[in-house]
């Protein structure tokens, strides 16, 4: 069987990968990390759809992907679409801000959404909030900056961002007007969740997307008879330095060496 492709504009799909590789430990995926050209968030479409569509070719030209997860919210929300219409044969799985649930579950009715700036401006974004919100009072926070520290694993700059995003983001509590959940909108987020946490009280939910992704993975390999029952495995590629993917997924995976195959693109 053919692998799934997964991608994103550096290390943050990776917290997407964790979750399909637990729901699909069968499956093959090659993981592309377009390091050489992050981050996409504060950089508008054109450059977005730019990248998104060569990576998606490139995937398909190199590797003949079965299906493709794209496991960045900030290009999910500029060209899924596009790409759909360009690979009308390649099933293709997006992500976006998990508003629905947080809405669902949220006792005060606000709620706060970390993601890029391209994501929170996005027609698509405002479509989401239009219709999932209702009632509830969302703020959107950019954080401009966590993605470029996170992927430069700047322990200085992550926790001064995070401290400050955080602020933004709060008051948290379970009072009326406090906010008790926050959105991981964006994939870099949930690997930074620790220090995150650090600047919330313990009871603070923070809701991401990894997991519904990979069930509706499964959904849509399913449907099309494409599920693979082999060992499993992982290529990673990047068009950066592929030492500086392999240390992340180590770190962020656990990933030891063996059963990975590392190739740059
Ligand atoms: N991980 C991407 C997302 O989910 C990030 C973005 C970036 O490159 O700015 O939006």
């Amino acid at each position: 069987m053919n692998p799934v492709g997964v991608f994103d504009s550096g290390v943050g799909g990776l917290s997407v990968l964790a979750a399909l590789r637990a729901e699909l430990p069968h499956e093959r995926f090659v993981y592309f990390a377009d390091t050489a050209f992050a981050p996409y968030g504060e950089r508008g479409d054109d450059y977005v759809i730019e990248r998104s569509r060569k990576v998606t070719e490139q995937l398909i030209a190199e590797h003949g992907i079965k299906a493709l997860v794209v496991a960045c919210n900030t290009a999910t929300t500029a060209t899924i679409h596009l790409l759909r219409a360009e690979h009308p044969t390649l099933p293709i799985v997006g992500l976006e801000p998990a508003l629905k649930p947080a809405v669902a579950t949220s006792r005060t009715g606000h709620i706060s959404v970390m993601a890029t700036r391209g994501t929170l401006a996005s027609a698509k974004y405002a479509a989401l909030r239009d219709s999932f919100a209702g009632s509830a009072s969302v703020r959107a926070v950019p954080c401009d900056g966590l993605v470029k520290a996170i992927e430069g694993f700047d322990a200085a700059a992550i926790a001064a961002l995070c401290a400050r995003y955080m602020a933004e983001a709060g008051p948290f509590g379970d009072a009326p007007g406090e906010v008790d959940t926050v959105v991981l909108g964006c994939t870099h987020y949930p690997l930074v969740k620790n220090e995150l946490q650090r600047h919330a009280p313990p009871a603070l939910r923070f809701i991401d997307t990894g997991a519904p992704v990979a069930q509706q993975t499964r959904r849509v390999l399913a449907s099309l008879d494409r599920l693979a029952d082999g060992e499993g495995g992982l290529v990673l590629a990047s068009s950066g330095d592929r030492a500086v993917l392999e240390a992340a997924a180590a770190r962020w995976l656990q990933l030891s060496p063996q059963g990975t195959t590392a190739t740059s693109a």
